[in-house]
């Protein structure tokens, strides 16, 4: 089995802040890994290196066993990687299919687009992958009439659609609804049960013990822990997180 990422002895410096010092990482095939940490901890540097919108200053990177270097975001989507974002852009404007094939539009053999196909593809995604029953929400409906949550369905099911194989989550449920979060919290673990990989940051310990196999525990640019979720209960995984806060180590 190929691990999906893996970062060797990776740091990144931005003036004097080291915001990674030697941090090894490993995403497994069919994993969800959890990043915790405080702010300004690396977490977003450690996966804006993933996404190749960060260089490594140090360290190696293997993407799906592969030693990749000079990563950009564009090579990086190639390999299969997506992310959203809570500020995820999408196409306020344009209609919900639109949004889903943007920039991948099925189009037949004399160049013409497949409007039908696309609506009856994104119906089928909405219904199956998004749970979304509102009669108010149809393919044809503009993205910006979606709630938050509705727009990240969005965001992932097109990961999903477009076979990415890595999909990160970088704080997904800021500002979303108790309501639009729980239904979050099942796009992740759909990610999983279709067989794909994902790296997700959240704030809230119990939204990560939740989808997480694994946790990893980030301080201070390091990597103070890691933690297989079955096998720690989540009162002892905050024990640990208040222990790390406190002295910077896990124990
Ligand atoms: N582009 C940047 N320029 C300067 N400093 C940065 C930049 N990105 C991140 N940092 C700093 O690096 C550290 C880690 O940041 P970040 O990875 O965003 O943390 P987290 O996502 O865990 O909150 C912080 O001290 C932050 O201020
Ligand atoms: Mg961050």
């Amino acid at each position: 089995m190929t691990n999906r990422v893996e970062l060797r002895n990776v740091s990144k410096t931005f003036g004097e802040v080291k915001a990674l010092q030697n941090v090894d990482f490993i995403l497994g095939e069919n994993e969800v890994v959890g990043l915790l940490g405080d702010n300004g901890a690396g977490k977003s540097t450690l996966i804006k290196i993933i996404t190749g919108y960060y260089q490594p200053d140090e360290g190696e990177m293997y993407l799906n066993g592969q030693k990749v270097d000079d990563l950009t975001v564009p090579k990086a989507r190639k390999m299969g990687i997506e992310t959203v974002y809570q500020e995820r852009a999408l196409a306020e404007l344009q209609t919900l299919w639109r949004n889903i094939f943007l920039g991948r539009e099925l189009i037949n053999r004399a160049g013409f687009l497949k409007i039908k196909e696309m609506k009856q593809e994104t119906h089928r995604l909405m219904v199956q992958s998004m749970g979304f029953t509102s009669a108010a929400v149809s393919p044809d409906s503009p993205i910006r009439t979606f709630s938050g949550g509705e727009k990240q369905g969005v965001a992932i099911v097109r990961a999903l659609y477009f076979d990415a194989d890595i999909i990160i989550l970088d704080e997904p449920t800021m500002g979303l609804s108790l309501k639009e979060t729980r239904r979050l919290l099942d796009f992740v673990r759909g990610i999983k049960e279709v067989g794909k990989a994902a790296v997700f940051i959240d704030h809230n310990i119990f939204h990560v013990y939740s989808v997480a196999d694994r946790v990893v525990v980030i301080d201070r640019g390091k990597v103070a822990g890691e933690f297989v979720t079955k096998d720690i209960s989540l009162d002892d995984l905050m024990d640990k997180m208040y222990r790390v806060a406190e002295t910077g180590f896990l124990s």
